[in-house]
């Protein structure tokens, strides 16, 4: 079925919510003047629990995912490195999400999110995938067939989690990853061809925290050194999680969790935390700002630490993009009540309880402030070598748009099924190893914003609509929010390794239908490609799912 253009489709949309009763008086007014503040839907619910089954904000502790232990750990004859063995398990199970129901999801071990992995650079892993989970969707009835991309490791190709490197049920595959780049927020996901979006939303994804002694000795760490993967959802009656993408536009939850939990609560002491804060939802992007109107440190971006910590009252933040921030709990007083707000954006779909995140509780618990990151905001960061890189160092400029046309999400024109009818031949761009390119990504349309993510590289945004990127963008990353009528132009190296790698909208629904492409780097048409991402290292039988 062909979906409606997105002007159609949310138009479409409103009409199903002015039907539905969702809107108050001032709502439907409000939903047809299209200067409307932020040009966001606001509704009531999407989800079709009883209104007294519904999770209630500010109501569940705060917990965040364990940590996921090496098996073993060996040493890489070729290098001398240690290696550190990890195994996860992809099973199909139940949480309880919202109290009093058991969500069927999909889980790494079985569980939403999946287990933290905490590694150092120059310690290299193996992370052993299992596929365990049944040959269809228990909820959507999608295929399972799955495909691990750590978001933010360059990884070789055959090992990034190309989409149609697909591990069946009953198969399983070991991924090799490098971590010689520098500190950083990664997070492991599924990226199945054309169901990374179900499968993502019933669970499949978790974070990836790679260390370096710089982020060591100048960050918060350990009990101080918080994720928090976020995301929403909306539920049936029966407690599932329904799953309406707007003809494949976007799949907007009322209910907001962190971590997996609906709106928790956190206790904190009256010293400075550092948050890891990754937008996991699959289309909805968010607008952070404490009730307080304090600031938000910023002190990493996707790729790294930023070269100063960026002080910022609120901030847009799509999903799969990594912000590290820093909050100082020291000013408040015990018992004070502290609100993570959410602003939104144009083209989000808001409910009633979507502008809110989670709630900070301050204590008067005791702490060791021998730790200089206790009470004191760092001083000046590391210098990372993408944000060093020269513009004029550039040996080509592309241009790409990101649209909708003829139905379908493409990316000048083209999209994922051009590649698969190319038996994975065509490439949108082909860098020579170590070459500087400049990327410019535009995106005419006022409906839709677009996160776009390019595979293996750290790039420097160079400019926002002819001026400057915005204060909080200022350091390396992997994807770059591409807004409403909005240009973007990209610095970046293609280092380290060859092959086949691709660039996708990371609204899941958009890249599965199909906003897709791939790029080369130091492959010329018809060379051998010893890192072939479906060839090299093909998943292995296991024992029967
Ligand atoms: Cu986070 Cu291609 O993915
Ligand atoms: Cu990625
Ligand atoms: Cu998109």
């Amino acid at each position: 079925m062909i979906a409606p253009p997105h002007t159609e489709a949310r138009e479409i949309e409103r009409r199903k919510l002015l039907k539905a009763g969702g809107l108050g008086l001032l709502g439907v007014g409000a939903a047809m003047t299209p200067l409307f503040v932020t040009n966001s839907v606001n509704a009531k619910s999407a989800s079709r629990l009883p209104e007294r089954k519904m999770p209630k904000p500010f109501a569940a502790a705060f917990k965040i995912p364990p940590p996921l232990h090496p098996d073993f750990i060996s040493v890489n004859p070729a290098n001398g490195k240690p290696v550190h063995h990890f195994t996860v398990t992809e099973l199909s199970t139940t949480q309880e999400i919202v109290p009093g129901f058991q969500t069927p999801i999909m889980g790494y071990n079985g569980i939403f999110p999946g287990p933290t992995i905490n590694i150092d650079q120059g310690t290299e892993a193996v992370l052993t995938v299992r596929n365990q989970l049944p040959p269809k969707n228990p909820v959507y009835g999608t295929p399972t067939g799955t495909s691990t991309h750590l978001h933010g490791s360059a990884s070789l190709p055959q090992y990034d989690g190309y989409a149609n490197d697909v591990t069946e049920p009953g198969f399983k595959k070991d991924y090799h990853y490098p971590n010689f780049q520098p500190a950083r927020t990664l997070w492991y996901h599924d990226h199945g061809v054309h169901h990374t979006s179900q499968n993502a939303y019933s669970g499949l994804a978790a974070m990836y925290q790679l260390h370096d002694p710089a982020e060591r000795s100048l960050l918060p760490q350990g009990e101080y050194d918080i994720p928090l993967v976020v995301s929403d959802m909306q539920f049936l009656a029966n407690g599932t999680a329904g799953y309406d993408d707007h003809g494949h536009s976007g799949l907007w939850g009322d209910v907001i969790l962190v971590n997996g939990t609906p709106w928790p609560v956190m206790k904190v002491k009256k010293r400075i935390y550092r948050f890891r804060i990754l937008a996991s939802s699959l289309s909805r992007s968010f607008r952070w700002q404490l009730s307080t109107k304090e600031p938000l440190y910023i002190v990493g971006t996707d790729g790294g630490m930023t070269a100063n910590v960026i002080p910022v009252q609120s901030f847009r933040h799509a999903g799969a993009e990594r912000y590290e921030v820093l909050i100082d709990f020291s000013k408040y007083k015990t018992g004070q009540e502290i609100i993570l707000q959410n602003l939104s954006n144009k083209n989000n779909i808001d409910y009633n309880h979507t502008n809110k995140i989670m709630k900070f509780v301050v204590t008067d618990e005791a702490f060791s402030t021998t730790d200089p990151s206790s009470l004191k905001i760092p001083g000046l960061m590391t210098k990372d070598p993408v944000m060093a890189l020269d513009p004029n160092s550039a040996v080509k400029k592309r241009k790409m748009e990101v649209e909708r046309k003829h139905g379908m999400w493409m990316i000048d024109d083209q999209s994922w099924h051009d590649v698969v009818s190319s038996n994975f031949e065509k490439v949108w761009a082909d860098p020579e190893l170590n070459d500087v390119e400049i990327w410019e990504i535009e995106n005419r349309s006022g409906g839709w914003f677009h996160p776009l993510h390019i595979h293996l590289v750290d790039f420097k945004i160079l400019s926002r609509n002819g001026s400057a990127p915005l204060a909080h963008e200022a350091g390396p990353k992997d994807v770059v929010y591409v807004g409403e009528g909005e240009t973007v132009v990209l610095l970046m190296r293609f280092e380290k390794n060859r092959g086949r790698y691709m660039i996708h909208c990371h609204n899941l629904p958009h890249e599965d239908h199909d906003m897709m492409l791939q790029y080369s780097v130091g492959l010329k048409k018809g060379d051998p490609d010893p890192n072939d991402p479906m060839q090299a290292a093909p998943p292995v039988r296991d024992i029967p799912a």
